[in-house]
């Protein structure tokens, strides 16, 4: 599948870790070609180098690259936004044209102040995108008409999975995929921690734990099965897991979890 027309270019407005993330997963995936890319950065260095890695017109003009963008990805922090966007050239650069957000906590009240001409979406991706993993939810705005959700989907998903959300979850979307990754990264090592006491080396036991936890979100997705289904299923009357399950209930392992995405939300609603 092709996102755009051959003559057609995405925008990458701010390229660091997350918008050369996505550069580097959309070229990866066919979904475009290094010339339908031109991205802008505030450091001349930055731009330097993804024309270096990824072939792509690059520069530190961003109103070059609202001109020649068909879609444009917003890849500033929160506080930046109103330097790229609140700008009357840029304002009238992106009319007509789609524009995506993935600045966390920026609502789409506040891109559609900034920019009452174009169809805007809100994305929330996160950093296992930088290894083609990630998983997005993306919110529109009002007249972003279901083709340009369609491609704001499509070009997300060239860096893992993506889903449409209403706006109103999108502080749940932040706890679970945007902060979901630290916390699987402790479990991780909370296993881990486990497996070294008992007397095996580091390496290895993380290794195992970080693949067990992708084989298990792999079975997860896969299978379509309730998670709970799939634990009964490793769980043998008598045995070592269900032993292990009850020093986690013990621990209040589900409601700690559920409270840690409570609270996660709680504040990336104060985000932006
Ligand atoms: N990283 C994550 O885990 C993650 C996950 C989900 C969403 N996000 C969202 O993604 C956005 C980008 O995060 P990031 O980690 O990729 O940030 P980043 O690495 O700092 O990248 C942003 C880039 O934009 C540049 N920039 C700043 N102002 C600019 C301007 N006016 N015009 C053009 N470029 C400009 C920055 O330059 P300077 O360094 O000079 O400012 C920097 O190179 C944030 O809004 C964040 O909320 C991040």
């Amino acid at each position: 599948m092709t996102l755009l027309e051959a003559n057609q270019t995405l925008g990458v407005i701010g390229c660091g870790t997350m918008g050369e993330a996505i550069v580097r997963g959309i070229l990866g995936s066919g979904n475009l070609a290094a010339a339908q890319i031109f991205a802008s950065d505030a450091r001349a260095e930055i731009a330097t180098a993804l024309t270096a890695k990824h072939g792509i017109r690059a520069g530190t003009d961003n109103l070059a690259v609202a001109h020649a963008c068909h879609v444009a990805l917003v890849c500033v922090k929160p506080y930046q936004i109103a330097g790229v966007l609140d700008h009357e050239a840029v304002r009238t650069a992106l009319a007509g044209k789609l524009v995506i957000s993935i600045a966390a906590g920026v609502r789409l009240e506040k891109l559609r102040g900034y920019l009452p001409g174009s169809a805007v979406i809100r994305a929330m991706p996160n950093t296992p995108a930088l290894i083609g993993e990630g998983m997005a939810g993306l919110a529109r705005g009002k007249g972003t008409s279901d083709a340009q959700m369609a491609l704001a989907l499509a070009l997300f998903a060239s860096v893992g999975r993506a889903q449409e959300v209403d706006e109103a979850h999108m502080d749940i979307v932040t706890a679970v995929a945007g902060s979901g990754p630290a916390f699987v990264f402790v479990l991780i090592d909370a296993l881990a921690d486990g497996a070294v006491r008992l007397g095996l080396r580091r390496d290895a036991a993380v290794a195992m734990a970080a693949q067990m936890v992708q084989g298990a979100a792999r079975m997860v997705l896969q299978t379509g099965a309730h998670p709970a289904v799939l634990k009964d299923q490793v769980t043998t009357p008598g045995g070592c897991t269900i032993a292990g399950l009850g020093v986690m209930e013990d621990g209040k392992i589900r409601s700690v979890l559920a409270r840690t995405i409570e609270e996660a939300a709680r504040v990336a609603g104060k985000l932006g």
